[in-house]
């Protein structure tokens, strides 16, 4: 094609694009409430993959700390040239302890801080000039006088903390010994050097590194970098702990809840699913240390005001691996685990469990309300234990809402199958996963506009576009995956009365450590930054609103015409009323909102707007920014906005109406 005809062709579509988004007049009716938006609308889920815990929120530095990986040295070197060989050796000590069975017994003769171990961390150790850190390991030792040295070193091989440890004869008892040292430097990928001198045997175990700047300054605690930046969020709940894990890949590797509270040496390690899950990110050295238990877990839900999710093993294995089932006359220990999980949530210490919560440090309830049923299960193998399972719980606790999980996706015979019979089973909510192209996001804002609006309530428990395909090692977290996300979710917010619940999915990534993408954030060693989804799920949830009101263009609901998309609220609480607006469009969008049913006469509100002009812009470490909310001031005439809607982007107005 010449450039004449090129230029022709250019007018052409510039025409029509005026045609196209000619000024319209939107009407938001703000005194007609079409649904209630529940408290717990927007929220997080949480499951250790791509180091999301260990490695990841959960604060530990030193990998492998009790040598129970598969590979017991794994993580670990022995540092100098040791006399004999078998001066280092991994011992088991099987029944005496079968929850963290082996331990580092080392022989030294005469040893002058010239043998010693090194760990390297989780992909090296995070270290900041200034802070303080915790080392602590638990020992026995029959000789007096075997001083311990610990260094920090840096990635530059430089020396940046340091501390030394005088044991004492502990005789045949295990004790544990804190000490503390300053780092002199900031490093991404530092490492701990432990040196010995003096002569005799030193067993060793549970050996760990700290920062003290975690969540709440809790030792042993989490990375509060991470854990802010799911309080900004303010999420109304935290579905935890998977997710696959929950499954496992068969049920010897599901997830227990009760091995993951309690005294931290006794929390016995498995291996985590997404070790080898994923072909192309293998990731050897990932197993769950339960740092982060269930204790912790509630610990968290209640510290940044979100609602306890659990989702728990429903007697069936990932149906993508090996699919074990336990027999039904076999699943009665997990409808126990069900059954003890909600006193050790709810009851008081005059029960068992909830003594164990209240010897744990939280004598009150944690005021568990919902509870998920497996996690990606289908088939009516699946019904037929979630029948027992409901049989059981219900009869005991009447008010639990229990979440039943509708299959890996969002449509297709397990689906509709699972819809249709948990529907029927009076299901309370029905959990829908959907791992699609940003195509499928756009074009499904109307996905519940034409559910029953009585019974069972949705819970869209995983999302996240997909920029190129799921499990697919190149998705990216694009502007475009995060606006079609919005889009998709003006249609979650405007039948509340029908989506109770949403979750984006996976949560956390490591830069160095991932297995799945994209994830709504990404960190390394020290620094965490959000993905522009994001900050999309942060806008949403920042800005919920507790009732919807009908936004309309000519009496129809703005779900993609000319690539707008809308939802309105009021927030009862702030007398506000609250819009968002996504311009799916390459084109400047210009048109008016008329606001009825509104008393006040405000002349201004507020706008907050998340865009970019290229869909394929992300954030980074070095750019966090670079796609992040910006406000400013709108302003309102006689009850109308002048709306101005950027390219790509999504706009939330917030105006008082009292
Ligand atoms: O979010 C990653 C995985 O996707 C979850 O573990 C699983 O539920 C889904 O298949």
């Amino acid at each position: 094609m010449n450039c004449k005809k090129l230029f022709v062709c250019y007018l052409l579509l510039q025409v029509c694009c005026s045609l196209l988004f000619a000024q319209k007049n939107f009407v938001v009716k703000a005194n007609e409430i079409k649904a209630t938006i529940q408290p717990t609308m927007w929220g997080v889920f949480f499951e250790d993959i791509n180091l999301g815990a260990d490695g990841g929120i959960y604060a530990e530095l030193v990998k492998n700390r009790s040598f129970e990986f598969k590979k017991p040295m794994m993580g670990w070197r022995v540092l100098g040239l040791t006399k004999t060989e078998g001066d280092f050796q991994v011992l088991n000590r099987q029944i005496a302890n079968t929850a963290n069975p082996r331990y580092m017994h080392v022989t030294l003769s005469n040893a002058k801080r010239d043998i010693g171990l090194t760990n390297e961390g989780f992909r090296g150790m995070g270290i900041k000039k200034d802070l303080g850190y915790d080392f602590s390991f638990i020992y026995r030792n029959k000789t007096e006088g075997i001083k311990v040295h610990i260094e920090i070193v840096s990635s530059k091989g430089t020396l940046i903390g340091k501390t030394v440890i005088e044991t004492t004869n502990t005789g045949n008892e295990w004790k544990k010994i804190t000490t503390s040292l300053n780092a002199t430097e900031t490093d991404l990928k530092s490492h701990l050097n432990i040196w010995f001198e003096g002569n005799g045997n030193i067993d060793l175990d549970m050996v760990s590194l700290f920062p003290q700047d975690t969540w709440k300054q809790r030792p042993g605690g989490m990375r509060a970098d991470m854990v802010q930046l799911l309080a900004d969020m303010k999420p109304g709940f935290i579905r935890f702990p998977g997710g696959c894990i929950v499954e496992g890949y068969d049920l010897s590797e599901r997830y227990q809840w009760k091995n993951t509270i309690g005294p931290i040496e006794e929390r016995q390690l498995i291996i985590n699913r997404w070790n080898t899950e994923i072909a192309n990110r293998p990731t050897l050295d990932y197993f769950q240390t339960f740092g982060l238990g269930f204790f912790e877990y509630f610990q968290l839900a209640e510290d940044i005001g979100a609602e306890p999710l659990p989702i728990l093993n429903c007697g069936m294995a990932c149906q993508f691996n090996s699919s074990e089932l336990v027999p039904i006359e076999g699943l009665n220990p997990y409808v126990k685990d069900a059954l003890d999980l909600i006193e050790f949530a709810n009851a008081d210490s005059s029960t068992f469990w909830g003594k164990v919560r209240a010897s744990l440090g939280h004598p009150a309830p944690f005021h568990l309300k919902m509870l998920g049923i497996g996690n990606e299960n289908w088939g009516p193998q699946y019904v037929e234990r979630l029948q027992i399972f409901t049989k059981e719980i219900k009869s005991k606790y009447p008010d639990m809402k229990l979440v039943y999980s509708s299959g890996t996706d969002a449509d297709g015979e397990r689906f509709n199958y699972l819809n249709t019979t948990l529907r029927k089973m009076n299901a309370d909510i029905i959990d829908e996963h959907y791992y699609r192209r940003p195509e499928w996001f756009l074009a499904n804002a109307k996905r519940y506009d034409n559910y029953p609006k009585d019974g069972s309530k949705v819970f869209g428990g995983e999302y996240a576009a997909q920029s190129d395909h799921t499990v697919s090692v190149n998705n990216k977290n694009t502007w475009l995956t995060a606006l079609s996300e919005a889009a998709f979710m003006t249609g979650l917010e405007r039948n509340a009365d029908v989506v109770s619940m949403a979750s984006y999915a996976p949560l956390f990534a490591h830069v160095d450590g991932w297995q799945w993408t994209p994830d709504l954030i990404w960190v390394n060693n020290l620094q965490s930054y959000g993905t522009p989804d994001y900050y999309v799920q942060k806008l949403f949830s920042t800005n919920k609103g507790s009732k919807v009101v009908p936004i309309t263009l000519n009496n129809d609901a703005v779900t993609g015409q000319d690539s707008l998309y809308a939802t309105a609220a009021i927030d009862e609480v702030e007398n506000e009323l609250i819009i968002k607006m996504v311009n799916a469009s390459v084109k400047q969008q210009s048109h008016i909102i008329s606001l009825e049913g509104i008393k006040s006469n405000a002349i201004k509100g507020k706008m907050i707007v998340l865009k970019s002009d290229h869909l394929y812009s992300m954030n980074s470490f070095e750019h966090p920014n670079n796609i992040a909310p910006q406000e400013s001031e709108i302003e309102i005439k006689g009850k109308k906005i002048a709306l101005n809607l950027s390219p790509f982007s999504l706009s939330v107005f917030r105006i008082k109406i009292k």
